[in-house]
């Protein structure tokens, strides 16, 4: 399930040529949006951990913010209500997504309160639903990976990272009800796919928040494999009390508590998106 081997070499040629012109240029990244209109699946947390591996593993990576709670903003030490600028100001005002990034562990571009009012901002805009994939071209060529955490709703900030986005990845909290709305999410990318970003697809369901003491949490990756097979990474994140600790200090888990089981699943998942035989 590797991303780069899924990766289309006629992809990166198209959404080059409204960027920057010139010969020589270098890669492009790969935008991966976390989605799944569920509120606490982990779709945050996921979103910065899985960020951290890979700039441990040696990618330039840039974090973008779509969720107006602001919490993996936060989750890096920022407050977003001190933010001058913020991804608002980016997606209505078109400013340079460069004003709204702060170098923290990872380079997050921000969120703040008032992304809120985004969506009605954005909804009498000429190409609402591309202002996010606009803003990425600026910065495409300095990282390899932007990762965008959604806010939980299929409105037009998800919309917006959806559509900017090479792949999704779903955090799925392990609970019967929790995966009903996958279907739902399916339905959202396919009216994506048909209008604005054909080539958009699912890298992976990953089961999140596993307590793995439960038959429920069994029983339910089960029933999640049975109806989406291969979709659902092999990777599995276990219920930890890390998870809540570590935002708390502005960190990710991998720098918490580096040797912890929790920093070491997200390791292993960002090899699994790489491709990397482990
Ligand atoms: N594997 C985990 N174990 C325990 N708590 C977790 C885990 N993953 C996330 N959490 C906690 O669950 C809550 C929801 O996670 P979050 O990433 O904010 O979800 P979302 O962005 O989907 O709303 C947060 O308090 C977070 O710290
Ligand atoms: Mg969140």
């Amino acid at each position: 399930m590797g991303l780069l081997e899924k990766k289309r070499p006629a992809q990166g040629a198209r959404r080059t040529s409204n960027s920057a012109s010139g010969r020589g240029r270098r890669k492009q990244a790969q935008v991966i949006a976390f989605a799944n209109q569920k509120g606490g699946v982990a779709k945050t947390t996921t979103t910065l951990n899985l960020a951290a591996a890979f700039q441990e593993a040696g990618h330039r990576v840039l974090c973008v913010d779509m969720d107006p709670q602001g919490n993996l903003t936060m989750s890096q030490g920022v407050d977003p209500d001190a933010v001058e600028v913020s991804m608002y100001d980016v997606l209505v005002n078109h400013v340079s997504i460069r004003d709204c990034i702060a170098h923290q562990e990872v380079d997050v571009a921000c969120a703040s309160i008032d992304l809120a009012g985004a969506e009605i901002a954005m909804s009498t805009q000429i190409g609402r639903e591309r202002s996010l994939e606009k803003a990425l071209d600026e910065v495409r060529e300095e990282y390899e990976f932007v990762c965008i955490d959604t806010p939980p709703s299929l409105g037009l900030l998800t919309i917006n990272a959806l559509t900017a986005a090479r792949t999704v990845i779903v955090p799925v909290q392990c609970e019967y009800l929790s995966m009903r709305g996958l279907v739902q999410l399916q339905n959202t990318l396919a009216m994506i796919r048909d209008n604005l970003n054909p080539d958009v697809e699912i890298a992976g369901i990953l089961p999140t928040l596993v307590d793995s003491r439960t038959v429920h949490a069994k029983e339910a990756i089960e029933m999640l494999e049975e109806s989406f097979g291969d979709q659902v990474f092999a990777s599995r994140i276990k219920k930890t009390v890390r998870f809540a600790e570590a935002p708390v200090r502005g960190m990710s888990v991998l720098k918490y508590d580096p040797d912890g089981k929790a920093a070491y699943a997200y390791r292993q998942l960002a090899r699994e998106v790489l491709g990397v035989d482990t």
